[in-house]
């Protein structure tokens, strides 16, 4: 089973011991609850770096819900099974009062990026992502961290974060990783009833249909009309939000013009699923 470090000080002189040695250093931040995607990640950490720290940290500054985080599962012992056939080096599994000590004072806060989308339905959310990703990069002392694109928007605001603190370290977008029906892996999708996991890979399939239209230049407006209310017929219960956002600093794109991405939140069974794809 791989090591699992709880202090600072233990995992920082095992980070010197490898960089001593000139050995490269990526981590793979999460929150646990470990699925496929996570591993996904972990590969690629695996093929770009020497040793590759795997986070789990359920960062409760991220929550805007005082019962989304009681709720949020807690699966270390299943997570460090799943890790263990990959070959990390370590798992960083510290407690919450070591990352957030009595008198922590300090928020990270990544403006544009984080305004809209999923920080219009997650007050705070986002300031809580930058300042834990944040630590975490002073605390593993990585030069490559790797991120899934399912989070667009999170990772959007880690890479402008690292850019303005001029952090040394590489952040390394993965593409999603999707069931075969096309539901992209989420720890969400294990709150879906039965019937709901039939819906949910609509969101999916409805997003591709309307790149294909905004491709063929259809308008914007009315395509995602359209797609909201397939959703809403298809038993989706709300959309959030469902929108075309410029690839490159997610400002909103009423024109489709060039790069862009079509991001969405939407409820089904009380569970929020969000996913993005490139058009
Ligand atoms: O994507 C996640 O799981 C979390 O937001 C992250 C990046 C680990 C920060 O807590």
């Amino acid at each position: 089973m791989t090591d699992i470090i709880r202090d600072l000080e233990t995992l920082r002189s095992r980070v010197r011991a490898w960089k001593h040695a000139g050995e490269t250093v990526a981590v793979v931040p999460t929150m646990g609850a470990l699925h496929f995607g996570h591993l996904s990640l972990v590969e690629a950490a695996k093929t770009g770096a020497d040793r590759v720290i795997v986070t789990i940290f359920v960062n409760p500054k991220q929550f805007n819900n005082p019962d989304d985080l009681a709720k949020y599962p807690r699966t270390e012992e299943a997570d460090a099974k799943l890790l263990a056939p990959l070959g990390i080096d370590v798992i960083f599994a510290p407690a919450a009062a070591a990352v957030y000590p009595v008198g922590f004072a300090t928020t990270v806060s990544v403006a544009g990026v984080s305004q809209g989308l999923c920080g219009a339905d997650r007050p705070g959310h986002f300031d809580g992502v930058a300042t834990i990703v944040c630590k975490l990069f002073m605390m593993t002392g990585a030069e490559l961290a790797y991120f899934g694109e399912k989070d667009f928007q999170q990772l959007m605001v880690v890479r402008q974060m690292v850019r303005d603190l001029a952090i040394a370290v590489d952040v390394i977008g993965c593409a999603t990783v999707r069931g075969p029906d096309g539901l992209a892996l989420s720890s969400r999708n294990k709150h879906l009833a039965a019937d709901d996991l039939k819906i949910a890979p609509q969101l999916y399939a409805r997003m591709c249909k309307a790149s294909n239209q905004l491709r063929r230049g259809v308008d914007v407006a009315e395509v995602l009309a359209e797609v909201r209310a397939d959703l809403l017929q298809d038993g989706f219960s709300a959309v959030d939000y469902l929108e075309l956002r410029r690839a490159s600093d997610l400002q909103p794109m009423p024109v489709c013009d060039g790069p862009a991405r079509l991001l969405a939140a939407a409820w089904l069974g009380g569970v929020r699923l969000i996913d993005n794809i490139a058009v």
